[in-house]
């Protein structure tokens, strides 16, 4: 088995078992996925350093290696807060609203791509196989190239990809996709953000794209794939069964002394609907008065990104539509919305996840989107809770079975709630059992292997005429 060498931007591993740590879906999934497979997880520390020296800080936790580095402020700035979290991220999930250009934040990123190339190359070994993940450092194959990197390099991008129409919009848009292009394999998470890809090196780059998806590119073959990523099945199931996750359970019922609980869990972030997703339990509080004191919504929301004003903003909005539906709601024995802003240990959350009779995963664009699994693979097989899964997440293309809803529309989404308070046990268990299929085949060692295999197994073929 090659080693792998894990490139994320940020490394996030729990010091043990069921402590609270990761969140985010890629933390989550590579502590997973790196847990059984030999190899090096490296990337920013998420500490900050006053000059960039390149230092690598070594550590082994919970059955994972890691490798970190320290950024200066200004790289913190332009590269994170900046390109990738001001530009990237806001046009990945289609807010060209929010989208902010800024030549500096250009520039910085490629700078901290450039420095992420020179700190981890002295860990690469001839027969290693190279995993980038994510938007933070799309370029950084390329810049691995330039320094006479032979091995294989994967890269896997857990967001969207927006439509080439959007995608233009983007200054050098041309560039930063042409150095994508030194990669072997390129993973998306489903076939929408796949085919928007492949569109655009079409459309926009006049390349050829093969039946099978890869590309021919300066004489070689680069492999486009969708690889949809899935949670951790079996250490989600055995941690339900721990006594952390019955306590969490136990908590959460007796608190709401019968009520039915909805549960949202996602970090706070715009793309996850939730100021949509506040209004639409507003709208089913006040369109039926009869239930409004029988359910309530926990919805857990750790602050993500704080030094971006849109994260700034979101915070500020969901603080005031809590307070005002909250106070036209409330009782003195008895508040609608329980919102909190911390982190949980996964045991927890996996009892929370039982505890609750709907999942309500809303968000307005989401690579996959993990908690809707997560939700699934926690539930009682004989009284499953319901799942209401927004069509725009791409978790929507394998969990057919979900009740599916358009976020944007309140009044689908207050019905959609009504509707699954109401559904049959029969029904719930049917749904249920399709979705918890597609939960446990699909999940994140499947995943692993399926993009190792494809990283691993790609031969370099090259390319008609045009070979060397
Ligand atoms: P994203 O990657 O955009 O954050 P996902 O739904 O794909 O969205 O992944 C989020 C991951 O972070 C899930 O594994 C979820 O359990 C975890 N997470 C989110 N909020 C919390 C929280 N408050 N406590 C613990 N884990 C959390
Ligand atoms: C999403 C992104 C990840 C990111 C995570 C948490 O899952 O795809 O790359 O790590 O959100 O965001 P943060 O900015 O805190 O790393």
């Amino acid at each position: 088995m090659s080693r792998l060498i894990v490139i994320s931007n940020r490394v996030s591993v729990p010091k043990a078992a069921g402590a609270a740590g990761a969140q985010g879906g890629l933390a989550v999934a590579l502590n997973s996925a790196l847990r059984e497979h030999r190899g090096i997880w490296f990337g920013w520390s998420g500490q900050e350093t006053e000059e960039f020296t390149g230092h690598l800080d070594m550590q082994r936790n919970n059955g994972v290696t890691t490798a970190t580095i320290d950024l200066e402020p200004q790289d913190i700035d332009e590269y994170y807060n900046g390109y990738a979290n001001r530009t990237l991220w806001p046009l990945f999930h289609y807010r060209i609203d929010l989208t902010e250009y800024d030549r500096n934040f250009g520039e910085g990123y490629e700078r901290v791509n450039a420095r992420f190339a020179d700190s981890v190359l002295p860990l690469i070994e001839p027969d290693d196989l190279v995993w980038v993940h994510d938007y933070h450092l799309l370029p950084l194959g390329s810049m691995l190239r330039q320094k006479g990197v032979k091995n294989r390099i994967g890269l896997f991008l857990h967001t969207p990809w927006p439509p080439a129409r959007l995608l233009v919009s983007l200054p050098f848009h041309e560039r930063l996709v042409s150095s994508m292009l030194e990669y072997d394999v390129i993973g998306f998470q489903t076939a929408e953000w796949l085919g928007s890809f492949l569109h655009y090196v079409d459309k926009e780059m006049g390349l050829d794209v093969n039946e099978d998806g890869s590309i021919d590119y300066n004489g070689r073959r680069i492999v486009a794939r969708a690889f949809p990523i899935g949670v951790d099945y079996k250490e989600f199931v055995e941690g339900g069964q721990s006594e952390e996750a019955k306590d969490a359970y136990d908590h959460l019922k007796a608190s709401v002394r019968g009520r039915k609980v909805l549960i949202g869990v996602d970090r706070l972030d715009y793309s996850k609907g939730l100021g949509e997703r506040f209004e639409s339990f507003n709208r089913f509080l006040a369109d039926n008065p009869d239930q409004a004191a029988n359910v309530v919504l926990l919805q857990i929301a750790p602050p993500s990104r704080g030094d971006v004003a849109s994260y700034q903003q979101i915070r500020e909005d969901l603080e005031r539509k809590t307070g005002h539906i909250n106070g036209a709601h409330a009782d003195v024995a008895f508040v609608p919305i329980r919102y909190v802003n911390r982190g949980y240990p996964r045991r927890q959350l996996a009892g929370f996840y039982r505890a609750a009779d709907i999942g309500l995963v809303t968000p307005l664009r989401d690579g996959m989107n993990l908690v809707a699994k997560e939700y699934v693979a926690a539930q009682d097989a004989e009284d499953p809770g319901v799942l209401i899964l927004s069509q725009f997440a791409g978790a929507a293309l394998q969990l057919t079975d979900a009740l599916q809803v358009n976020p944007h529309s309140i009044e689908h989404v207050s019905e959609t709630i009504k509707r699954a308070l109401e559904m049959p046990v029969a029904e719930r268990r049917r749904r249920h059992e399709k979705l918890l299929a597609s939960v446990r085949d699909e999940d994140v060692v499947h995943w692993r292997d399926e993009f190792v295999k494809t990283l691993f197994g790609k031969q370099d073929v090259e390319a008609g005429e045009t070979a060397a």
